[in-house]
């Protein structure tokens, strides 16, 4: 059999990649740190057929647009039995490409899937390193809880690696879903103009080093404010390069600089809560599981109650082996 069947989960990250070094290997310019989120994954079935004249790919019950079908194509080169094509149907449990990263949780279960549907076994570490080159943030995505991605140099020192599997000590995230349409700049092309002309790069080289030794640190104390007090400034400082590029941009929307006053209001009130934004309008707040209620009660009226979703930490890439599971 050369089927197998994988999820995996999204992550945000607390302290951002936003700049490759190597487009090719998918080498980041700077160590990155995440959450993986429990209600965010993707579900991926990925089976090998020799008799196939072309790779088949299903996207959310629909074939894939042309695009998305290459990039899964060349990822598939990398693993595939030599001339072996695949049929790949893969579900997203993300709103796709509005800053939640779905492309994190799609290659993670993609690499894994892939690779086990030849009957291969690699570590999490390999997997992580496969992820990488779908994705950036794929490469966290293969590990649950907090997860540390270390740039490295070349493809063998570039993989991440967990911090914290199991988050017990009350951090959660709870998404702002402001607009779930496609966002307008890819990750993939924001970030690589803003490291050819962001003047500020040079300076998020040496914030990202100083945001990972304080960021690991208040997790070792569980310091769940000083996480949300370090991944909002880290946050802040990301979108700042790509106002400063030629020409700027930005992924905030009205909602978005609406929804981050509020969080910054309602802290002012004395309810610790922080956020982070990705490649999208979308807003994602920090806080303790016990401050869950007050937050959502305060959010409510503004966003409505079916455009907040409250996410717990979640696990790593898991292979599903009832056939019932089965995508093809
Ligand atoms: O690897 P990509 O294309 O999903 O880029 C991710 C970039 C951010 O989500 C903005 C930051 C991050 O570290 O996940």
């Amino acid at each position: 059999m050369m089927k197998a069947t994988a999820r995996a989960h999204t992550n945000i990250a607390l302290v951002k990649y936003w700049g490759k070094k190597d487009p090719t290997l998918m080498l980041p310019q700077t160590d990155s740190l995440s959450l993986t989120l429990d209600r965010f994954y993707t579900t991926t079935s990925v089976e090998f057929d020799p008799t196939l004249a072309a790779d088949q790919i299903q996207i959310d019950q629909a074939p894939a647009a042309p695009k998305l079908a290459q990039r899964v194509s060349q990822f598939l080169d990398l693993v595939r039995p030599q001339g072996c094509f695949a049929r790949v149907a893969s579900v997203n449990n993300v709103p796709m490409a509005a800053g939640l990263a779905s492309s994190a949780s799609a290659f993670a279960a993609l690499a894994a899937a892939a690779s086990w549907a030849q009957g291969l076994h690699p570590s999490h570490t390999e997997l992580s390193r496969l992820a990488r080159r779908g994705s950036g943030s794929a490469t966290r995505s293969i590990f649950g809880g907090l997860v540390e991605w270390h740039a490295g140099h070349d493809d063998q020192s570039s993989f991440a690696e967990p911090i914290q599997e199991h988050v017990d000590f009350g951090l959660e995230m709870l998404a702002i879903l402001l607009d779930t349409r496609q966002k307008k700049i890819g990750s993939r092309r924001g970030m690589q103009h803003v490291v050819a002309t962001s003047p500020y790069y040079p300076t998020w080289r040496e914030v990202v080093a100083h945001d990972m030794a304080a960021m690991k640190l208040a997790i070792a104390a569980q310091d769940i404010d000083q996480i949300g007090h370090l991944a909002q400034t880290n946050a802040l400082r990301m979108h700042a390069l790509n106002l400063a590029a030629d020409p700027g941009f930005t992924y905030f929307n009205a909602a978005t600089l609406k929804a981050m006053e509020t969080i910054d209001h309602l802290r002012e009130t004395g309810v610790s809560c922080y956020y982070t934004m990705d490649a999208g309008p979308n807003v994602k707040v920090i806080y303790d599981r016990r401050d869950r209620e007050t937050i959502l009660t305060a959010l409510t009226p503004q966003f409505g109650a079916d455009h907040l979703v409250v996410a717990k930490p979640g696990p790593g890439v898991e292979e599903l082996t009832d056939e019932r599971d089965s995508l093809i």
